[in-house]
């Protein structure tokens, strides 16, 4: 190969300049529960304390060695990764065992029905299309109602019953282009043309503002930073956003986007113009608690003005349990707290044990739709490899009456405890902490008036975060990095075992970052140390 080209880097080069420059791009060569190592320039291995555990996928840490011990045996043992179109009984067995999980947090005996993915994004997709699939399906049932109207009131019209005139009947002139006095067999026509485009219509999706859902074409249009989603807003169906926490928005929303067709009706010997309402809506999808957001939890009220809400409407709720499922906030799905059962929940990131790529979503038995396993599928979903390794890992989280919720608990309510204390410590600095177990967020305030112009400079380009996080790697060997869509919060997400030991070096490492920015200590920032900017 050209030499020049050879050294060139062509893995995402940008961001690789991006991550120099902020001094984040460290190869990690070895990773062991909380500890990511890499080699300095003499070769000597060191460990850095790694709170961001792959965006919430090391619940049970890194290199777990009872998921490392599982992975070998299965493929010293020849497992048969890729066997599509067969029997997976590995993938029944998870499917049994997370039914299990939610039989006991939800008390509830309707079985959910599991689809397979490979990533949290995947699997929040699948989600929306089945969702969509069911929309479309009851769609063409209301279709075939208003046909079989159309037939009883042709047969009325033809027994003498007459067409009577209302509201109805007037929007439909309105809107069908129908002459006022025209005959059933124009009206029809009239109720068909109108009918047409508000039938063939795309879904509506709503979402709480601050939503995640991932980053492919579908499921970035639920994603509510408008960095990431309006490049792609014609690809795919439009979510509408919804300030959740104000007691009428929902409702709000939801009325603004109804739609309706046009019907007809056989009553008092006479025949109406009526209108219907069509479901526009395809779902509403929801964060137990906002990961990309800042860290934000739901509270119980919220959550069940949205499950009414939605009920009232016929809109499915989906529960997006990527980030906060698997036992990271104490329970296995966070939603459980709230008591907001979803008609389809996702899992991934630590459905994979931290060491495969597996995910997962599940589809409450009332609405589910079997045809759409003939229409769904990827190549590598519900391999033997990463469903078993699934298996196993819900076994570790459910073994010893599930002792690793109530570490998440436990250790995360130690974290925040800590936290709070720098809270009180730095009022100036530290804005909120927020989470829920092992999922908690530091909030800094906002640093772009900072007498430093490199914190204000960092602060005015959102850029403060990976600034922050630059800093702690590379003084006090942390790695934590900020939530992107809230860029002032800084994301703890550690393993169920996180030790005394290491909350006090972090509260060490996080003492030293916030002393630096409340003497407003720009200079600490540069990698070149004392040498450049003072705010001094
Ligand atoms: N849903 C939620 C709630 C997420 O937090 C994420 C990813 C996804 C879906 C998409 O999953 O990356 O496997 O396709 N969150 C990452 C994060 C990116 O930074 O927290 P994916």
């Amino acid at each position: 190969m050209n030499p020049e080209i050879a050294e060139q880097d062509l893995a995402e080069p940008y961001l690789g300049g991006l991550l120099a420059s902020l001094g984040l791009n460290v190869h990690y060569s070895r990773a062991e529960k909380d500890t990511l190592f890499f080699r300095d320039d003499t070769g000597h291995e060191v460990p850095v304390l790694d709170l961001v555990g792959g965006y919430g996928s090391t619940i049970l840490g890194h290199s777990n060695p009872e998921i490392v011990g599982y992975a070998k045996e299965l493929l010293d043992g020849g497992v048969p990764v890729h066997a599509q179109f067969s029997k997976h009984p590995y993938a029944n067995e998870l499917a049994q065992k997370v039914n299990a999980v939610i039989r006991r947090e939800f008390g509830t005996d309707e079985p959910y029905s599991a689809i397979f993915a490979n990533s949290g994004a995947e699997a929040v997709e699948i989600a929306m299309k089945h969702a969509e699939f069911d929309r479309v399906a009851r769609l063409a049932e209301l279709a075939g109602e208003i046909d079989e109207n159309i037939e009883q009131a042709r047969a009325a019209a033809a027994g003498g019953a007459a067409l009577a005139r209302g509201a109805a009947y007037d929007r439909l002139a309105a809107a069908g282009g129908v002459a006022a006095g025209a005959p059933l067999d124009e009206v029809i026509a009239g109720i068909r043309r109108a009918n047409a485009p508000r039938l063939a219509a795309p879904p509506v999706f709503l979402a709480p503002e601050g939503s995640f859902h991932g980053k492919l074409v579908g499921s970035v249009q639920l994603t509510h930073n408008p960095g990431f989603r309006t490049p792609f807003s014609s690809l795919a169906a439009q979510c509408r956003f919804v300030a959740v926490h104000e007691p009428d928005a929902l409702a709000k929303t939801i009325e603004s986007v109804r739609r309706t067709v046009f019907d007809l009706a056989v009553d008092g010997g006479a025949v109406r113009v009526v209108e219907r309402g069509l479901p526009a809506v395809a779902a509403f999808v929801l964060e137990p608690v906002q990961g990309e957001a800042g860290i934000r939890v739901f509270d119980r009220e919220t959550a069940e003005r949205i499950r009414q809400a939605c009920a009232a409407a016929g809109i499915p709720i989906v529960v997006d349990e990527v980030q906060s499922g698997m036992g990271r906030t104490g329970a296995f799905f966070a939603s459980s707290h709230l008591g907001l059962q979803g008609d389809y929940i996702t899992l991934a990131k630590s459905l994979g044990g931290g060491v495969a790529k597996a995910a997962v979503t599940l589809v409450r038995g009332s609405r589910y739709r079997k045809e759409f396993e003939l229409v769904h599928s990827s190549t590598f979903a519900k391999d033997a490899f990463s469903t078993s390794i699934a298996v196993r890992t819900v076994d570790l989280l459910e073994a010893d009456g599930g002792r690793a919720y109530r570490l998440a608990a436990e250790r995360g309510s130690r974290l925040a405890d800590m936290l709070r204390g720098l809270q009180r410590e730095f009022g100036t600095v530290v804005k909120d902490v927020r989470g829920k177990g092992l999922m908690l967020g530091l909030e800094f305030h906002d640093q772009s008036d900072s007498a430093s112009e490199v914190i204000a400079g960092q602060a005015r380009t959102g850029l403060l975060g990976y600034l922050l996080s630059g800093y702690l790697l590379r003084v006090h060997a942390l790695r934590i990095l900020p939530t992107a869509s809230a860029v002032n919060t800084l994301r703890l997400e550690p393993s169920v075992h996180f030790t005394d030991a290491e909350t006090d070096r972090l509260e060490a490492g996080l003492r030293g970052l916030l002393t630096v920015l409340r003497d407003q200590n720009g200079a600490a920032f540069l990698p070149t140390g004392p040498a450049g900017e003072s705010a001094h």
